[in-house]
C-alpha cells in the first residue's frame, strides 16, 4: 500500500473530535503527515505561540483560528478556559485541532487538557510532535546519544509551578548522560551552579538554543562554568533550550543548519532580540 493509500484509508477530522497535534519545534515541515491532513479538515485550529504560522495557515479559509498562545508570565487564556474553548467547540459537532509546539505530552499540558476533554466526553486523539529535544538538537549538531559520551538521556523542565527549583540534583548530574532542560533560561545561572555541586566538572561542554530549527537559531556553546555569562552576553532569550553533556562537543564539528534569515519566521519576532550568531557558537 502506498503512503497516500494508506492515509486515504484512515479516517480524517472527524465532526465532535478533538485532535491533539504536535506541531514541532518550528521549522514548519517538522509537522508529521497526519498533523497535516487533520489541520487541513479542521474547523477550530486551536493553537499556542510557539506553534509556526506557517502550519495555522494550512487549516481552510472557512475554519476559526483560536490563539491561545502562553509564555510561563503571560497566560493569554487560563489552561480552564483553554479546557473548556475545546469542550465547547467539540459539542458543537465541529472538527477540532488543538496544535501545541513540539509534542503534546512533553511538557506541554497536553495530559491535562485530555483528562479534562475525555472526563466530558469527548473523542481524543494525539498526534506526536517533534519535541523541541529531538529536533532542536538535530539541527543544532548535537546528538542526544553517542556512543562515547552519551548512555542516556534526561528532559527536565527548569520551570516549575511554585516557583522552586527543586529537581532531583543527583540524577540530572550523572555522568555519561545527556541532559536536556527545557523553559530553563531565567534560571540558567543556578541550574548550571547545581549541576556542578552535585558532581558533574565544570568544564562539562553546555549550550543553549534560541529558536531551534527556524531561520532565527542561535547556538551560545561554553562549559557549565560559563554558560550563563555566555548566554547573557549574547543576548540569547526564549523560547531557548540548553543541553548539557558531552556530547554538546562535537557541536562546532557537526553544526550543518544554515538559518536563513531570509525565510519567513517560524516563530512570531521576538522584541528585544539582539545580533544573531547564525549556527555558530557566541563566543565573544
Ligand atoms: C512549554 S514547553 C513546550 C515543549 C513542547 N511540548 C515540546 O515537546 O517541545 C516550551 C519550551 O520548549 C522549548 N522550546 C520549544 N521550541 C523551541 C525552539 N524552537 N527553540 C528553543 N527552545 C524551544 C523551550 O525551552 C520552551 O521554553
Amino acid at each position: 500500500m502506498s503512503l497516500p493509500e494508506l492515509a486515504s484509508a484512515r479516517p480524517g477530522p472527524q465532526p465532535g473530535h478533538v485532535y491533539l497535534v504536535g506541531a514541532g519545534p518550528g521549522d514548519p515541515e517538522l509537522l508529521t503527515l497526519r498533523g497535516a491532513r487533520l489541520v487541513a479538515g479542521a474547523e477550530v485550529v486551536v493553537y499556542d505561540n510557539l506553534v509556526s504560522p506557517l502550519i495555522v495557515e494550512l487549516a481552510p479559509a472557512a475554519a476559526a483560528r483560536i490563539y491561545v498562545g502562553k509564555k510561563a508570565a503571560d497566560h493569554t487564556l487560563p489552561q480552564d478556559e483553554i479546557n473548556a474553548l475545546l469542550v465547547r467547540h467539540a459539542r458543537a459537532g465541529r472538527r477540532v485541532v488543538r496544535l501545541k509546539g513540539g509534542d503534546p505530552f512533553i511538557f506541554g499540558r497536553g495530559g491535562e487538557e485530555m483528562e479534562t476533554l475525555m472526563a466530558a466526553g469527548i473523542t481524543v486523539e494525539v498526534v506526536p510532535g517533534v519535541t523541541a529535544a529531538a529536533g532542536i538538537a538535530a539541527y543544532a549538531g548535537i546528538p542526544l546519544t553517542h556512543r562515547d559520551h552519551a548512555q542516556s538521556v534526561v528532559f527536565a523542565t527548569g520551570f516549575l509551578k511554585d516557583g522552586a527549583l527543586e529537581l532531583d540534583w543527583p540524577m540530572l548530574a550523572r555522568p555519561n548522560q545527556t541532559l536536556v532542560i527545557y523553559m530553563g533560561i531565567s534560571r540558567l545561572g543556578e541550574i548550571c551552579a547545581r549541576l556542578v555541586e552535585h558532581g558533574l566538572p565544570a568544564s562539562t561542554p553546555a549550550g543553549v538554543i534560541e529558536r531551534g530549527t527556524t531561520a532565527q537559531q542561535r547556538v551560545a556553546v561554553a562549559t557549565l562554568a560559563d554558560l550563563a555569562g555566555q548566554v547573557a552576553r549574547a543576548g540569547i532569550r526564549p523560547p531557548a533550550l540548553t543541553v548539557v553533556g558531552g556530547v554538546v562537543g562535537l557541536y562546532p564539528r557537526l553544526a550543518w543548519f544554515q538559518p536563513d534569515a531570509g525565510e519567513p519566521p517560524a516563530h512570531p519576532p521576538h522584541a528585544g532580540c539582539s545580533a544573531i550568531h547564525r549556527g555558530e557558537a557566541a563566543d565573544d
